[in-house]
């Protein structure tokens, strides 16, 4: 399987979700949340779900709807990520933000509904209970207090103060890092891994994720709107702390080849097809949008 035709087979399930008759009151909160959610993001975590799944023996298209979750919670995250009281921004995945188009309050309530939706649509599938139950309590756990929220409190917290590389690890591996590691061990829960295994994905998902959100920073400042599909300069207009104001370009660089090198060895502690993996880490780490 490529990249693209495990992004073909997500667009696909994630183009299921939502659909409610015109007639009904809340239809409008349905397209709201469908608008960001089918905007076209890369489709990085789903992604992750579906070749840990496959990686740990598991049937991929029993873990879908656990994919289409992981998205579900990531674009609730970046829907509430954009909105003015949080980094005010008017473009994500190349189009209006939601609260631009929707309002702010709708944009809140299509986020609050994604999230309890991807709880849901785990909770829904067809997998044995403890593996549903397995994939939500991670998900919890990567999004709530110890998680991403905790991530975005700290990004806000400590906005416009300079901080020491590990207090801008305490955010990052949280705020993003924290996801994809779960995405990973998902993919391993809905296949009943191991526990090396879910304890494996985790520590690459930690490693990708950090890489991941200094190569987020970087583009924030070397790359386009049009290229990006999101605003640049965005960072820096809200006083954030990144990894291009800690450690400048060429530091970053380093530090983002250094992480993807040691995230694809740490696949080898228990998995051997991991092919996939190390391309997909290999091409996060100069991706351009
Ligand atoms: C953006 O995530 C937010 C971060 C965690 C840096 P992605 O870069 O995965 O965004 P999409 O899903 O492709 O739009
Ligand atoms: C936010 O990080 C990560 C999330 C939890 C959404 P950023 O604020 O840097 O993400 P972008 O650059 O807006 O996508
Ligand atoms: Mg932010
Ligand atoms: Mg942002
Ligand atoms: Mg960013």
């Amino acid at each position: 399987m490529t990249t693209e035709d495990y992004k073909k087979k997500i667009e696909t399930a994630l183009e299921a979700y939502f659909k409610l008759p015109e007639g009904l009151p809340q239809a409008g909160l349905a397209e709201a949340m469908r608008y960001s959610l089918l905007a076209g993001g890369k489709r990085i975590r789903p992604m992750l779900v579906l070749e840990f799944c496959r990686i740990s023996g598991g049937d991929i298209e029993a873990a879908m709807p656990v994919a289409c979750a992981v998205e579900m919670l990531h674009t609730y995250s970046l829907i509430h990520d954009d909105l003015p009281c949080m980094d005010n921004d008017e473009l994500r995945r190349g189009k209006p933000t939601n609260h631009i188009v929707y309002g702010e309050c709708t944009a809140t309530l299509a986020g609050d509904a994604l999230q309890a939706e991807a709880f849901g649509t785990i909770l829904r599938c067809a997998l044995p209970p403890e593996r549903k139950a397995a994939c939500a309590e991670i998900l919890a756990g990567a999004v709530g207090l110890d998680g991403m929220c905790a991530g975005q409190y700290l990004d806000m917290l400590w906005e416009g103060r300079s901080l020491t590389e590990q207090e801008l690890t305490e955010i990052n591996s949280r705020k993003t890092g924290a996801l994809l590691a779960a995405a990973c061990q998902m993919g391993v829960a809905a296949a009943g891994g191991s526990r090396q295994m879910l304890d494996c994905a985790g520590h690459f998902g930690a490693a990708l994720g950090m890489a991941f959100q200094i190569r987020d920073d970087m583009l924030d400042v070397m790359s386009t709107a049009e290229e990006l599909g999101k605003p640049i300069g965005s960072d820096k207009d809200e006083n954030k702390n990144t990894y291009m104001v800690l450690m400048g370009l060429e530091g970053c660089r380093k530090t983002v080849e250094q992480l993807t090198d040691f995230s694809k060895k740490l696949l080898n502690e228990a998995f051997t097809d991991t092919a996939f993996l190390c391309a997909l880490a290999d091409a996060l780490s100069v991706r351009e949008n």
